[in-house]
């Protein structure tokens, strides 16, 4: 296939939707009789609702109706609590339920109104009792109960343990043993939660939602609701940034559809900046990191034990650990994951869920540990560089990570590093250079699309996958022209209408591979038709023509070997005497590659911190992020997607916490001035570098998925440049001053 459009940079085909404002978001959608609700949010964090007085609410004009536990409708929670595709085991939360509060922040009312003034200002008048029961939102305290889930979450299993990490250890004469956490990080995209559910008539509802998945919407409404597929209509065609948020349906999503359904007219709820603090979240972790080597640097041993959260109704589960298993050579490997449950909310993925949280601990201990060989940090890397994956001894599908060393750290000027700490200082400020390693998941998941082709030489590809931001309809635009060999103008991709074609939520990094691979292949059979109209054609330039032999350019199906034999798209079209070809494929990953290999995106992170010790301020000024991630689609949105998970590096860094009261069982932050996240002035140079690397077992287009690997390491390769710079080392994410002076 020729490719003109694939590889190269391209600028979002929806940019300009965006930047016009013309693109719409699930609170923006209106209805001639759009109602507004507001929730109200448990104001304790564990006991139950003894009173809900509705009446003063009730008497505000505009109020249309209050619901709590005590008057929802039937017909919501037709069927037992419905686990969504992401769910984790365990008994997924119901909001309305029941009197029984198990988190604070809880849903416990949903007041809806003509406008949403009114509604917020009803649902301040809702007068609520409760009986409180001792909570526990502390995690150390709850340690010593932590648990192995007894059910796992798909995926989530920690490798097997491999030869004797103790022995190992205890052997080892260097050694680096420490504890590390990171804090609570809170879902903060730009669009906050919202669903705006229209009232079609006839108890059909189209649901315009904050969601990465429209289909796993579709079905937990339709489960936990009675309704079939036909009555619900989900789309989500633009995301205002997700990063896991909107991977499961969220409370807002059945307070809106529930309300919608009672009062037979559109109702709109929409979450606000502060109630963002009240779901899902990443979650704590507890880490004991023990590695040991020889003098050589040669690691003898690595123990990596976790305890991480959850709550007291669901086992959230994310690979913590399991990166410890794989990332370098070591024949002594042992790790466990625990969780404890503490009255919040369920913690959700966010952002390549437990790589950040792991590998800070992994590669702060490397960097630990080659200050005690006295071995430059990258140089420890490299000599125990994981050929294979040691955790499954299956190979890696491709694995460029030496490379992307080698790249970064020219790039970074790493040679230059002085080794030690505080012996780089500029005007007041200590400079300090880190680096680290990044690992994530190369995964493809079964994803259908269909591409249709009119004879005025337009194609249309769509799949029910989500565009969070990510570029997902770009590069699926980009895949179509290429494939039929026409300009992205007169391409339209697509996404975030569960009438297309299936496709699992979209997350995890997998979106281009499984998505660009459904429109490849149903391109291609479009392409097949199109060839063969092409070579019947009477009197045909292509008569004797094999599809290998041809190619799709500017409108047109030519002879490889010969350009001037060819035939238009409108005539092959004309001469099979049809205005329109449509085609529906599913791309699976291949079963036997799967079994044989592993896949995974790798990084190499280097990054210069400034630090002011009378103030204690850490600037970032650089980071290279080396990525070896298969084949790029689309240099500039891939680029983006790196900055973006590095900058969201840097608010784990040294700004995002979400503190909890222990005594409220609450979390304090309620919005961006209290939940610090990187601003402008915070990010000041990234440079960006693909490293080449073919891949051809994953998937069929040789993309293994970015969205994630910009985050993985990041963090430790900040603190580690702190360390270097000032000798303090910082276990404790974010590295906030009063950590740090
Ligand atoms: Mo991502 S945390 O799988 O949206």
């Amino acid at each position: 296939m020729y490719e003109t459009h694939v590889g190269s940079p391209r600028s979002r085909v929806d940019g300009k939707l965006k930047v016009t404002g013309a693109a719409r978001y699930a609170a923006e959608y209106t209805a001639p009789d759009l109602a507004q609700g507001y929730v109200v949010n448990s104001a304790i964090a564990k006991g139950r609702i003894t009173s809900i007085d509705i009446s003063a609410a009730m008497a505000v004009p505009g109020v249309i109706q209050v619901f709590t536990h005590q008057n929802r409708p039937r017909t919501a929670w037709r069927s037992k609590a419905y686990q969504d595709e992401v769910a984790p085991p365990g008994t997924p939360f119901r909001p309305l339920y029941d009197e029984k509060i198990l988190y604070s922040g809880q849903p416990i009312a949903l007041v809806v109104a003509e406008d949403f003034e009114i509604a917020r200002y009803a649902a301040s008048l809702v007068r609520v009792t409760y009986e409180a029961e001792g909570h526990q939102t502390d995690l150390e305290k709850v340690r010593m109960q932590a648990y192995k889930p007894p059910k796992t979450r798909s995926g989530m299993a920690p490798a097997p343990d491999r030869g004797d990490a103790e022995a190992g250890f205890g052997a080892s004469p260097v050694r680096v043993s420490a504890d590390y956490r990171i804090a609570i990080e809170h879902h903060n995209p730009m669009e906050p939660h919202a669903a705006t559910v229209v009232w079609d008539g006839d108890g059909k509802i189209t649901v315009y939602d904050k969601i990465q998945g429209v289909q796993n919407t579709q079905s937990y409404i339709t489960h936990v609701f009675g309704l079939s597929q036909d009555d619900v209509h989900v789309l989500s065609p633009f995301v205002g940034g997700a990063f896991g948020s909107g991977l499961r349906p969220q409370y807002q999503l059945f307070l809106a559809v529930m309300a919608a359904l009672e009062l037979k007219r559109s109702v709109r709820v929409t979450l606000t900046r502060d109630q963002m603090f009240t779901f899902t979240y990443r979650p704590d972790g507890l880490q004991e990191m023990s590695i040991g080597a020889n003098p050589d640097g040669m690691l003898q041993a690595i123990r990596h034990d976790v305890v991480s959260n959850t709550s007291t109704f669901e086992d959230y589960q994310e690979m913590i650990v399991g990166w410890s298993s794989m990332m370098y050579h070591c024949e002594n490997v042992s790790t466990t994951y625990k969780l404890a449950q503490i009255d919040t909310y369920t913690p959700g993925d966010m952002r390549a869920p437990g790589a950040p949280t792991g590998m800070f601990a992994l590669e702060s201990a490397m960097d630990e540990l080659s200050y005690k060989l006295g071995m430059d940090p990258l140089q420890l890397r490299l000599r125990n560089y994981a050929e294979i994956d040691e955790a499954t001894g299956k190979p890696f599908s491709s694995k460029e990570l030496r490379a992307a060393y080698q790249l970064g750290a020219e790039r970074f000027g790493w040679s230059k590093r002085s080794p030690e700490p505080r012996s780089m200082k500029e005007g007041r400020e200590l400079v300090g250079w880190g680096m680290a390693s990044g690992m994530w998941e190369a995964q493809m998941q079964k994803t259908s699309a269909r591409a249709v082709l009119t004879i005025d030489g337009k194609l249309e590809v769509g799949t029910a996958t989500a565009d969070i931001g990510t570029g997902t309809y770009t590069i699926l635009t980009q895949i179509a022209a290429d494939a039929l060999g026409l300009p992205m103008e007169k391409v339209t991709a697509k996404v975030g209408d569960s009438k297309l074609p299936f496709s699992p939520v979209e997350g995890g990094s997998w979106a281009a591979a499984s998505a660009g691979t459904a429109v490849t292949l149903a391109c291609n059979t479009v392409r097949e038709t199109l060839f063969g109209y092409a070579r019947g054609m009477e009197g045909s330039p292509l008569a004797n023509a094999e599809i290998g032999r041809v190619a799709f350019r500017d409108g047109r199906i030519e002879l490889v070997s010969d350009p001037t034999r060819f035939v238009t798209i409108q005539d092959a079209m004309v001469a099979g005497k049809v205005h329109r070809i449509e085609a529906e494929e599913t791309g699976s990953p291949s079963r036997i590659n799967q079994a044989r290999y592993s896949g995974f995106t790798h990084s190499a992170i280097f990054a210069e911190v400034r630090v002011d010790e009378e103030l204690g301020r850490v600037r970032v000024t650089r980071v290279v992020d080396a990525v070896a991630a298969g084949k790029i689609l689309n240099p500039k949105t891939a680029r983006s997607q790196i900055l973006g998970g590095v900058v969201f590096g840097i608010g784990m860094a040294l700004h995002e916490e979400s503190m909890m009261d222990h005594h409220l069982g609450r979390f304090m932050n309620h919005n961006i001035a209290e939940y610090h996240i990187p601003a402008n002035a915070d990010v000041e140079g990234i440079e960006v570098i693909f490293v080449e690397e073919h891949e051809d077992k994953l998937n069929p287009i040789g993309v293994k998925g970015l969205g994630e690997i910009g985050i993985v390491g990041t963090a430790a390769a900040i603190a580690n440049a702190v360390y270097h710079a000032t000798g303090k080392r910082i276990r404790h994410l974010p590295i906030t001053v009063d950590r740090l002076l």
